[in-house]
């Protein structure tokens, strides 16, 4: 570490700044009207994410706009099961959906040869990497198993119950799934972060609403696999791990998964956040980001109340989830000027 490592490396290495770098998930894409007019040039949202000279663009986008610490690749969690032979497409305006999951065996044999099908993210990486200023950091990511199962078994998104159902009836078939989508997801990791990813976050979206056994088995068992893989191929990009609505079991999760960042949701308490620094961990979060849609006085408080209550230890600002596509950008531009003391150029397009 010295003055040039990115503000975002320095905190995920247990440093307290200053003040804490910043970088919005899902800020790639859907919120800005340059991304908008740039997906009109895709076929469709799949082709798009595969060809590296538009995603790049995508994942730059974002950081011309704001003084931003960290650009994150522009992909998605579902390119994994397509990667492994199951069918995704996305029908506009409503979300992803899937066909029919194939046999576990047959994809547990698709493993080694799903990541040579991920290499257009690897290209991506490079591209932005060579681009990207030396100060400001590239995240590469994946799903949590749990979630990217949840959709494979579900074929869509939607409530969880149907995969929740599916955990208690099937457990031995579930955890085959899981440990394929380890194996695809560590090998798909290592190769992102020797494409140029200097950080890797695991978006466990659907953490929620599972008994502490059960999250021990589906969410933390797989993610800590997931980075004992990686680190055995020799890769140090520091994890953020991000276990969403997992609530008071997020501190499970951080004692027993070697992450070295944790992402915190919208409910994240003060005290909470500060016991995972506490235990050695950086922390991320948990601006909500309707209020981030929203904005005005409510907002302006909210950034003042995170960055007192964490700034003392080493902390990521960010949501506690992604962007919505329509917030206004002065609200994003005013919040990333309060925390960086950067001013946003003012932009034509709005
Ligand atoms: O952070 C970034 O902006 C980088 C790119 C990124 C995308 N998806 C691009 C995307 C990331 C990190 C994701 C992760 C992702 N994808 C998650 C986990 C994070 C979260 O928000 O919970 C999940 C659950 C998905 C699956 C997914 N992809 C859904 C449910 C949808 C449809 C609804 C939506 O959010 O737009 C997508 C599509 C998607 N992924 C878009 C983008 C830019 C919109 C597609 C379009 O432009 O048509």
């Amino acid at each position: 570490m010295n003055e040039t490592t990115p503000r975002l490396l320095r905190a995920l290495s247990g440093e307290t700044l200053e003040r804490p770098p910043i970088w919005f998930m899902r800020q790639a894409g859907r919120s800005l009207p340059e991304y908008h007019e740039l997906r009109t040039r895709a076929a469709d949202f799949i082709s798009f994410c595969h060809n590296p000279e538009m995603a790049a663009e995508a994942t730059l986008q974002p950081v011309r706009r704001f003084p931003l610490d960290a650009a994150i690749v522009f992909a998605d969690i579902l390119l994994i099961p397509r990667a492994l032979g199951q069918e995704v497409w996305f029908e506009a305006g409503e979300g992803p959906r899937l066909g029919a999951m194939p046999e576990i065996a047959r994809m547990a044999g698709e493993v080694e040869a799903s990541t040579g099908r991920l290499s257009s993210i690897g290209e991506t990486l490079a591209r932005v990497r060579s681009e990207l200023e030396p100060e400001r950091a590239l995240i590469g990511f994946a799903g949590g198993p749990w979630t990217v199962a949840t959709y494979m078994i579900e074929g869509r998104g939607s409530d969880r119950s149907a995969a929740r159902t599916f955990a208690y009836e099937h457990p031995e078939t579930l955890d085959a799934l899981l440990d394929v989508l380890v194996d695809a997801t560590a090998r798909y990791l290592v190769m992102q972060a020797r494409s140029g990813a200097q950080a890797l976050k695991i978006f466990e979206s659907w953490a929620e609403g599972l008994a502490e056994d059960v999250f021990e088995r589906i969410v933390i068992r797989p993610h800590r696999a997931i980075v004992e893989q990686v680190r055995a191929a020799g890769v140090t990009a520091p994890f953020i791990g991000f276990p969403r609505g997992a609530g008071a079991l997020v501190e499970n999760y951080a004692r027993s998964v070697p992450v070295e960042g944790v992402a915190l949701d919208t409910q994240a308490s003060a005290e909470l956040g500060r016991r995972l620094q506490a235990g050695g961990k950086t922390i991320q979060g948990a601006l909500d980001n309707l209020l981030l849609r929203a904005g005005g006085a409510a907002l302006d408080a909210r950034v003042e109340g995170l960055l007192a209550q964490w700034s003392g230890g080493p902390y990521i600002f960010n949501l506690g989830h992604g962007v919505i596509p329509d917030t206004p950008i002065a609200h994003i531009a005013r919040v990333v000027e309060r925390v960086t003391g950067k001013p946003v150029k003012a932009m034509a397009a709005e």
